[in-house]
């Protein structure tokens, strides 16, 4: 494709991407029926245990808990992964204020950047709304990630390729969860269920611009800037799935997971490692047509083990792709 080509059909697609912004877009509290009795969140409600697809859901340890502790440890790490996903958003929406400040007049990103801010301003009302209703006082992210937090969003005036790798890095593991989750159907408290499926609805457009945008960005940098990058790509994609997905060491402790459990779940088990692998099949295709996969990079993601065969197109089935 023609540089030129490729600059309008990039133009056009972040025009797509901004006009379905306007026509589908949600209200945390316009289109969640809080009060609705069906919604309300009772403790000691047998939907709280963990289905199955939940990687914690499906172990042994979890399974051969009495009823009750399954719905307890099952509520809470409902609400811990919302608050991690709120916290990462927080970062999102800061790092997107940045990057758009830096944008000259005419930009197309500038439009699409804040439509996505403003869906994630209503995810992190609804996500806070929810983690309150759940009674639950959990504290979301590793340490690290919380201390991080002010300052990541720097990353996004600065080199905003690698702060969109790192959008990614989050999106992606909590989309292909909760994909895998609404998927896999069972009996979901109808609250739950709501949040997700407007959140799966949404995040499929902020990945898309991800993509979009570091595609289009990578190959315009300097040599050496994109090989460092290269570089970064899998060590962000691996540190914020981790941040994302690993309960804190607080959230073990309150959960009451055994330590040999933890570290089965995360990443010992065979089925883990096929899942953590599965995550990223979209973003090693990234990877591979932004030029950012070499001999060098190539050896970093194995090493941190989430190599494998990158998808041929965008959410392949990951049987497909693995
Ligand atoms: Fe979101
Ligand atoms: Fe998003």
């Amino acid at each position: 494709m023609t540089a030129t080509r490729h600059r309008t059909s990039y133009h056009d697609a972040l025009r797509t991407l901004s006009e379905a912004s306007v026509d589908q877009h949600f209200d945390a509290f316009k289109d969640i029926a809080w009060d609705d009795p069906a919604y309300a969140i009772d403790p000691g409600d047998a939907r709280w245990v963990l289905p199955r697809a939940d990687v914690l859901g499906g172990t042994d340890w979890y399974r051969s808990l009495p009823l009750e502790e399954q719905i307890r440890v099952g509520l809470y790490r409902q609400a811990n992964v919302t608050k991690v996903g709120l916290q990462f958003e927080q970062v999102l929406i800061a790092g997107l204020m940045n990057f758009a400040f830096t944008l000259p007049n005419g930009t197309p990103e500038f439009r699409y950047a804040t439509h996505e801010a403003t869906e994630e301003c209503h995810h992190t009302q609804m996500f806070q709304e929810f983690v309150n209703r759940s009674g639950q006082d959990v504290a979301g992210a590793p340490r690290l990630f919380r201390f991080l937090a002010p300052l990541l969003p720097l990353f996004a005036s600065r080199v905003p390729v690698g702060f969109f790798i790192g959008v990614l890095a989050g999106e992606e593991p909590i989309d292909h969860v909760q994909k895998s989750i609404l998927r896999a159907g069972g009996d979901l408290h109808p609250l739950l269920l709501r949040i997700m499926q407007i959140h799966v609805a949404e995040e499929a457009r902020h990945i898309g611009f991800a993509h979009q945008y570091v595609e289009h960005r990578a190959p315009r940098l300097r040599g050496y800037q994109r090989f460092v990058l290269s570089l970064a790509f899998p060590v962000i994609m691996r540190w914020l799935a981790d941040a994302i997905l690993v309960p804190s060491r607080g959230a073990r402790r309150d959960m009451g997971i055994p330590r040999s459990v933890v570290r089965d779940v995360y990443w010992r088990r065979p089925e883990s490692r096929q899942m953590l692998r599965d995550l990223f099949a979209d973003v090693r295709m990234l990877a591979e047509n932004a030029g950012m996969m070499n001999r060098v990079s190539r050896v970093l993601w194995k090493l941190l083990k989430i190599d494998g065969r990158p998808s041929r197109f965008r959410s392949q089935p990951s049987s497909a792709a693995a």
